[in-house]
């Protein structure tokens, strides 16, 4: 394949890549998006294989069809709810592949620059490993964090912020005796200790962060594979996989930049590590929630919903975990066909993963034009005759509004108490992700109807 070639088709397919993403602004060009995507990298992997993988065609066919046929039966047997592991576990063999390729081409004895060219091409390896070492631990942490193999808790080590603050300078020092490494031995024992400092740092940096902030983790991790990929692609010389890498990267920065808008905390802190954690001398402890619950029956439900002319359903994880997107689309339905004003609030970090919510109710067919997000919806409560929050929690709680010291303390929240009625479906008084007590549901006019989701939505479509 000529030079030539390879440069227009790997232009074509970063073109591809952009209007992937320009695609997935919104639901309805979405699909469009992923086939440009699908395209981009299907021209990627062939021009990659023809033009520079020219002997071991065996082995390169092997491993394609092992990790072909891995990821296919991963993405055939994953839960819309596992989906955020999966993303995480995923991430983590970006960062592992940056370490390979960054020792491989270290190892590789036939590469023989000298001078600047040297220099430059060891601190790329450098910065390589080192940000694929970190983006690795962090996502086996939040991995094990996401999917409750570990517990959600902070790691709150006394100085945590100066332990980072000290690995990051050693790595710093490593990093300029690397290059200063006056043999191979030398330069590679120091890749080894830099690799395993910048491993610990990945580890505390997710360990540190709270069971809240988690959405921010997984986009920062995002954006973190993205630079591994990057600084891969600088290794290999290989000019798309710098473009990929830095688009994914720079867009993981601007999602985890919203979502920390949507949570309202500081982008820096997130970036320095267990953001979101109380550290100081003040331990806070949030107030205890105190009053009585009140129950609604299936029955009641469905003639609070015949009387009224606003409906807003809020979908949670719970809704997610009950697979009920087609029972609540199903009630949707019917209460529109009735001349309901019905629309659905959607939170930014409602669920396990950005837009969860909105990809469940996309598969369930409720239309674009009644889903809203929580700004374009939150000061309508007021006018809302009855709020149904569906296995919602942390994102309802008042709490975050009402106690300054709530761990959830300032994250925007749907306000659904200022609606006339609101009638929570969950299964029982449990906390949500955050581990936080609710007072939502002691308001005096918060109803709750106690039982899995799906099956309480079922009984209401037969009310109805
Ligand atoms: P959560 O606060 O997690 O609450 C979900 C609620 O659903 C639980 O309280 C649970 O109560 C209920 N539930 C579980 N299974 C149910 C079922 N089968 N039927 C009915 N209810 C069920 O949900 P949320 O409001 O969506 O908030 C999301 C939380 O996850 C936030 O804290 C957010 O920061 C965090 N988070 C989000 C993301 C992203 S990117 N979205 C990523 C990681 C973490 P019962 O057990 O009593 O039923």
């Amino acid at each position: 394949m000529t030079s030539s070639l390879i440069t227009v088709s790997y232009l074509a397919a970063a073109i591809l890549f952009i209007l992937a993403l320009g695609g997935l602004k919104d639901n309805q060009s979405a699909r469009r998006g992923n086939l440009y995507g699908i395209l981009g990298m299907v021209i990627a992997v062939i021009v990659t294989i023809s033009a520079f993988v020219t002997q071991n065609y065996t082995i390169l066919i092997t491993v394609m069809l092992i990790g072909g046929v891995a990821g296919f039966v991963l993405s055939r047997r994953v839960k819309m709810t596992q989906m955020p592991e999966l993303v995480a576990i995923l991430h983590s063999l970006v960062g592992l592949a940056a370490v390979l390729i960054g020792f491989a081409n270290f190892l590789d004895s036939s590469f023989n620059l000298t001078g600047v060219e040297k220099t430059i091409h060891e601190i790329e390896i450098f910065i390589g490993i080192c940000i694929g070492a970190l983006t690795f631990t962090g996502s086996v942490i939040a991995y094990g964090k996401l999917s409750g193999m570990i517990g959600g808790n902070p790691l709150t080590l006394p100085a945590k912020h100066w332990l980072n603050l000290s690995m990051f300078i050693a790595v710093i020092v490593v990093g300029v005796q690397f290059v200063g490494a006056q043999n191979h031995s030398d330069a590679f024992i120091l890749l080894l200790v830099m690799t395993l400092i910048a491993m610990v740092f990945g580890m505390h940096m997710v360990a540190a962060i709270g069971g809240a902030d988690m959405p921010v983790v997984i986009s920062m991790l995002n954006s973190y594979s993205g630079w591994a990929a990057a600084a891969t692609g600088f290794m290999l010389s290989n000019d798309l996989l710098i473009v990929t890498g830095a688009l994914v990267g720079s867009s993981g920065a601007i999602l985890s930049y919203i979502m920390c808008r949507a949570m309202n905390r500081s982008f820096i802190s997130v970036i320095a590590g267990g953001f979101g954690t109380t550290s100081g001398s003040k331990s806070k402890v949030s107030a205890e929630v105190q009053g009585d619950v009140m129950e609604i029956d299936v029955a009641e439900t469905g003639q609070l919903l015949n009387k009224a002319k606003q409906v807003v359903f809020i979908p949670g994880y719970g809704m997610a975990m009950a697979q009920a997107q087609h029972a609540v689309s199903e009630i949707s339905k019917i209460l529109l066909a009735k001349g309901v004003n019905v629309r659905f609030a959607i939170h930014p970090v409602a669920g396990r993963m950005p837009g969860h919510m909105n990809v469940l109710l996309a598969e369930a067919k409720v239309p674009y034009d009644i889903v809203f997000e929580m700004d374009e919806i939150n000061n309508d409560f007021p006018d809302v005759d009855v709020s149904v929050v569906i296995g919602a929690n942390d994102t309802v709680n008042p709490s975050a509004q009402e106690d300054e010291d709530s761990p959830i303390a300032g994250m925007p929240v749907l306000e659904v108490w200022k609606s006339k009625t609101t009638i929570v479906l969950k299964r029982g008084m449990a906390a949500g992700y955050a581990g936080v007590d609710n007072p939502l549901f002691v308001k005096d006019n918060t109803k709750m109807l106690f039982g899995d989701a799906k099956a309480s939505l079922d009984l209401i479509i037969k009310a109805l």
